[in-house]
């Protein structure tokens, strides 16, 4: 089976509304401290150009790392905390950076799972709102490209371990 990559988002767009979004984000916490919790590995770049661009107030990073995907393309529909947050967020903004929301089942969770800490608030940060296949209802506050359906790669995003390196996203098409 041959696999092909075709770009959907180019570096330029991407990095584009990278800085949209951290604008936004701006104007609803001006000057308040800000907490962002990454989620590895897909969101690992873009949690990077995000932040960077957040240079006027207190900005802390944090990172968990949740499996619902194995290797294959498809959710199995259950989520697992395999590195959970190593900061206190109690009392504080916390921004959940996702690199894509699909089923919609890691978020939602994560969001449960945080808020037993207490926080301030939470908002979710998604640069790609999937969504096709959404099982469960999630509040998205800042989002990057909706996208109806596909398996798209690069921008952090991988299939099976492969292409998170990319700087723009590609849908991954696989001829027979
Ligand atoms: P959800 O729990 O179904 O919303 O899945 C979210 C996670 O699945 C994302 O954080 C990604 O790691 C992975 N995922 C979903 N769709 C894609 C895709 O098109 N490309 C790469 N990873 C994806
Ligand atoms: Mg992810």
């Amino acid at each position: 089976m041959e696999e092909r990559l075709i770009e959907i988002l180019s570096k330029d767009l991407i990095q584009r509304r990278v800085q949209e979004l951290a604008e936004a984000i701006k104007r609803d916490f001006p000057e308040e401290p800000l907490t962002f919790i990454g989620t590895l590995k897909g969101a690992f770049i873009f949690l990077a150009d995000l932040v960077r661009a957040i240079d006027k107030q207190e900005v802390e990073i944090d990172f968990v790392r949740l499996k619902s995907y194995g290797l294959s393309d498809k959710s199995s529909g259950e989520v697992i905390i395999t590195k959970d947050i190593e900061l206190e967020i109690r009392g504080k903004n916390v921004i959940i950076v996702e690199d894509i929301v699909d089923s919609g089942l890691t978020l939602a969770f994560l969001v449960e799972h945080l808020n037993l800490h207490h926080p301030k608030s939470i908002k979710t940060c998604a640069l790609i709102d999937k969504k096709e296949r959404r099982k469960v209802e999630v509040n998205l506050d800042y989002v990057g490209f909706i996208l109806e359906k596909g398996f798209i790669v690069g921008y952090g995003l991988d299939y099976a371990e492969r292409y998170r390196h990319l700087p723009g996203i590609y849908e991954v098409i696989k001829d027979e």
